[in-house]
C-alpha cells in the first residue's frame, strides 16, 4: 500500500463530515433547528481527525519528503496545499466562535455559522480533489518503496503522538452514525412524496 492510499482513505472519511456540515448548513438556512451535538461532532472531527491528524501527516510526513525528492514548495504544489491548510484552520476558528454564540441562543450567529461552514466545505472539497488528482500522483511517481515504508511508519507515529492510540479507529466508527444522521437531516426537510 502506498502512503498516499492511507491519505486518500482519510479523504473519504473527511468527505462524510463535509457532507454532514453541508446538510447542517442547508437545514439552518431553511430555518430548521439542528442538533447542537451534531454540529459539535462535525467540528470535533474536522479539528482533530482532519486537521490535527490528517493535515499533520501531510505537513510533517509527506510534504517534507516530497521536497527532498525535488517537488517544489514555494510557488509550487506543496506551498499551495500548506496555504489551504492554514485557510482551513482559520475557518475552523470561525465555525467554533459562531457555534459558541449559536449555542448560547444568539440568533445572529446562525448566519455566520452557515457561511463559515459553507466556506470550509468548499475549501476542503477542492483541496481534497487537488491532492487526490494531482499531488498524490506526483508523490506516487516520486517516492520509492522505501520512502513509502518510512512514511507509513511516520504516519503511525504522528497518529499516536497527536491523538493517541486507537482514537483514529474510534473516529472511523463514528462515521457510520454521522452518515445516518446526515441522511435523516436531509430527508427531514424533503417535501412529502419525493
Ligand atoms: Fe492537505
Ligand atoms: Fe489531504
Amino acid at each position: 500500500m502506498n502512503a498516499t492510499d492511507i491519505l486518500k482513505n482519510e479523504h473519504r472519511a473527511i468527505e462524510i463530515v463535509l457532507n454532514a456540515m453541508d446538510a447542517a448548513a442547508n437545514a439552518l438556512e431553511a430555518g430548521r433547528d439542528v442538533d447542537p451535538a451534531l454540529l459539535a461532532e462535525c467540528l470535533d472531527f474536522a479539528t482533530v481527525f482532519a486537521d490535527k491528524c490528517h493535515h499533520t501527516k501531510e505537513e510533517e510526513g509527506l510534504f517534507p519528503l516530497l521536497q527532498e525528492r525535488g517537488v517544489q514548495r514555494e510557488q509550487g504544489p506543496i506551498g499551495a496545499m500548506l496555504h489551504e491548510h492554514d485557510e482551513g484552520r482559520n475557518l475552523l476558528k470561525s465555525i467554533r466562535e459562531s457555534l459558541d454564540s449559536y449555542n448560547t441562543g444568539d440568533a445572529s450567529a446562525t448566519e455566520s455559522l452557515i457561511e463559515s461552514m459553507r466556506c470550509y466545505v468548499t475549501l476542503l472539497r477542492a483541496h481534497i480533489f487537488k491532492e487526490d488528482q494531482v499531488l498524490f500522483e506526483v508523490a506516487d511517481a516520486a517516492l520509492s518503496d522505501k520512502d513509502n515504508e518510512q512514511l507509513v511508519k511516520t504516519f503511525d507515529e504522528i497518529e499516536s503522538s497527536k491523538i493517541g492510540p486507537g482514537v483514529h479507529e474510534e473516529y472511523h466508527r463514528m462515521l457510520d452514525e454521522l452518515e445516518r444522521r446526515t441522511e435523516e437531516l436531509t430527508s427531514s426537510y424533503r417535501p412529502t412524496g419525493t
